[in-house]
C-alpha cells in the first residue's frame, strides 16, 4: 500500500446497523476468506479467519481435526471460537461454510455482526474448489465427494439465506468486496 492509498483510507466506526462485525458467510469456495481480506483493509477493519483460528486452536489441520476427532468435534470447536471471534470490534470474519447451520451460530452472528451471504452457483464452487482440492493435506473433509457436496449445498441455500445481505459471489473479489462495503456504508 502505498502513502497515496493511505491518505484514501476511509475507516468505518459501526456500519450502518450499528455493528461491529462483519460475517461472510456462504458454501465453500464462495470467496470468504479472499473478499473478507480485501473487505477489511477498506474498511480499516481486523481480518479473521475462522478455520485458520479453529486450526491454531487445536495446533492441527482442519483435515485432521475431522478425521481425528469427527465433525462433531469440529463443530464445537468452532462454535467455541466463534464466540471468542465476537468479542473483537471493527472485525470482519470470514466463517467455515457449515458454521451458521448451528442456531447458536446463527444467534452469535445476529447479535454482533452484520451477515453477508456470498452467493455463487454449484457449477463456479466446482470449478473453483472440486479438481484443485483433490488429494491435498489440506483439502476440505466435506469436498471429498462432490455429489455429497451438492447435496449439502442445496440444504444450506436456505440457511444462508437468512443472512442479513446477499452479493452476487461470482464476481471478481475485489468487485465483491467493494460492493460488500457500499451495502455496510449506506
Ligand atoms: C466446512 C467448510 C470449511 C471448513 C470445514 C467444514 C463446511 O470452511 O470449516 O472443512 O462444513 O462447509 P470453508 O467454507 O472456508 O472452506
Amino acid at each position: 500500500m502505498s502513502p497515496d492509498d493511505v491518505d484514501r483510507l476511509r475507516p468505518m466506526e459501526r456500519d450502518s446497523r450499528g455493528k461491529l462485525q462483519v460475517h461472510l458467510v456462504g458454501f465453500m469456495g464462495c470467496g470468504k476468506s479472499t473478499v473478507g481480506l480485501l473487505l477489511a483493509r477498506r474498511l480499516v477493519w481486523n481480518f479473521l479467519d475462522l478455520d485458520v483460528l479453529i486450526a491454531r486452536h487445536a495446533g492441527r489441520l482442519i483435515a485432521e481435526i475431522f478425521a481425528d476427532d469427527g465433525e462433531a468435534h469440529f463443530r464445537q470447536t468452532e462454535t467455541f471460537v466463534l464466540r471468542q471471534a465476537t468479542l473483537k470490534p471493527r472485525t470482519v470474519v470470514a466463517l467455515g461454510g457449515g458454521a451458521p447451520v448451528a442456531a447458536v451460530n446463527r444467534e452469535l452472528s445476529a447479535k454482533t455482526a452484520t451477515s453477508v451471504w456470498l452467493r455463487c452457483d454449484f457449477a463456479e464452487l466446482q470449478r473453483r474448489v472440486g479438481s484443485a482440492e483433490a488429494g491435498t493435506p489440506g483439502a476440505r473433509p466435506l469436498w471429498a465427494d462432490p455429489e455429497a457436496a451438492r447435496s449439502l449445498f442445496e440444504q444450506r441455500q436456505a440457511i444462508y439465506a437468512q443472512a442479513d445481505l446477499t452479493v452476487d459471489a461470482e464476481a471478481p473479489p475485489a468487485e465483491v468486496a467493494a460492493s460488500i462495503e457500499t451495502l455496510l456504508r449506506s
